[in-house]
């Protein structure tokens, strides 16, 4: 299988709990990080991996994200007239003009492998990318989903983002046990889905970047109830090893759990740190707290 990498799933029906009240209007996807809402950053990180379809996987309550990847022609009209040319340019940035958007309603959210089965009419049968907007990764020379598709390249196969994180957290995430690396890749001997700490096979995370082979869409049909009750991509893809090599890739970049509120605000302060205009008088800001902690 030898077919580029086109096309990119987010999985966005989620609800948003941890984050209430700011999400309960609100989806936790629109949240932004100083000025751009970190549903922004991860088609941007898609778009720079030579992805050209995105496919939203979304639920009721989430039609702002189709509003923000639309063309506001009121808002565009209105800049136009008052000459402020560099916010148009800015607006119309979001969505390059080769790039499309597909939506798709998950009537119910029953876990993220079934949200990612909700793209398999649209996919077809190539390999695809799967980004969590939550999992912000930054790496101002070569995005993380970049990293993968390179990878993709080489050894047509399905590959995972990994990080090592506290031992301690392990039951945040998907866990998984490697053999012997070749440089930032291995191949994946095992994956359980949020193990606590005393059963995890590693410290090693899956974060919310795959690229995964169409024969992932057929195990996910035979994949039942998990972790919290939830159909998950991680059961399907242990399945999915028995027939085919999946790698863990330890990407090269930071990631930022926007999924917690403390990681929410790390991101917010070091993206304010990079931000051009800001950072300048951030610097200066945040100096001058130090000084009266
Ligand atoms: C999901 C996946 C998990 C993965 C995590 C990365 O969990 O099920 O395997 O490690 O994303 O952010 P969630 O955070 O949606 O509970």
């Amino acid at each position: 299988m030898s077919k580029k990498i086109t096309k990119a799933v987010f999985p966005v029906a989620g609800l948003g709990t941890r984050f209430l009240p700011a999400t309960k209007a609100t989806p936790k996807e629109m949240l932004p990080i100083v000025d751009k809402p970190l549903m922004q950053y991860a088609v941007e990180e898609a778009v720079a991996a030579g992805i050209d379809t995105m496919i939203f996987i979304t639920g009721r309550t989430k039609n702002v994200i189709m509003d923000h990847f639309d063309k506001a022609y009121e808002l565009e009209k209105e800049l136009e007239a008052r000459n402020k040319h560099d916010t148009l340019d800015l607006l119309r940035s979001i969505v390059p003009p080769h790039v499309s958007c597909i939506f798709i309603r998950q009537a119910e959210a029953l876990g993220l492998g079934h949200a990612v089965n909700c793209a398999s009419p649209v996919i077809g049968d190539e390999p695809f990318a799967v980004i969590l907007p939550d999992d912000l990764i930054e790496n101002a020379d070569c995005g993380c989903m970049t990293q993968m598709v390179e990878l993709y390249q080489q050894h047509q196969c399905s590959i995972l983002g990994v990080e090592r994180v506290d031992p301690f957290e392990t039951g945040s995430y998907g866990i998984v046990k490697v053999g012997e690396s070749n440089g930032r890749a291995s191949p994946i001997e095992l994956i359980v889905e949020k193990p606590k700490p005393a059963v995890a096979p590693s410290n090693l995370a899956v974060v919310g970047r795959y690229i995964l082979t169409p024969a992932i869409f057929n195990k996910i049909k035979y994949t039942a109830k998990g972790a919290g009750g939830e159909i998950q991509l991680t059961d399907a893809i242990a399945a999915l090893m028995a027939d085919e090599q999946v790698l863990a890739y330890e990407f090269e970049g930071n990631r930022y759990d926007c999924g917690s509120k403390l990681g929410f605000l790390i991101a917010t302060v070091e993206h304010g740190l990079l931000h051009k205009e800001l950072k300048d008088d951030f610097i200066a800001y945040l100096k001058d707290l130090a000084k009266k902690l």
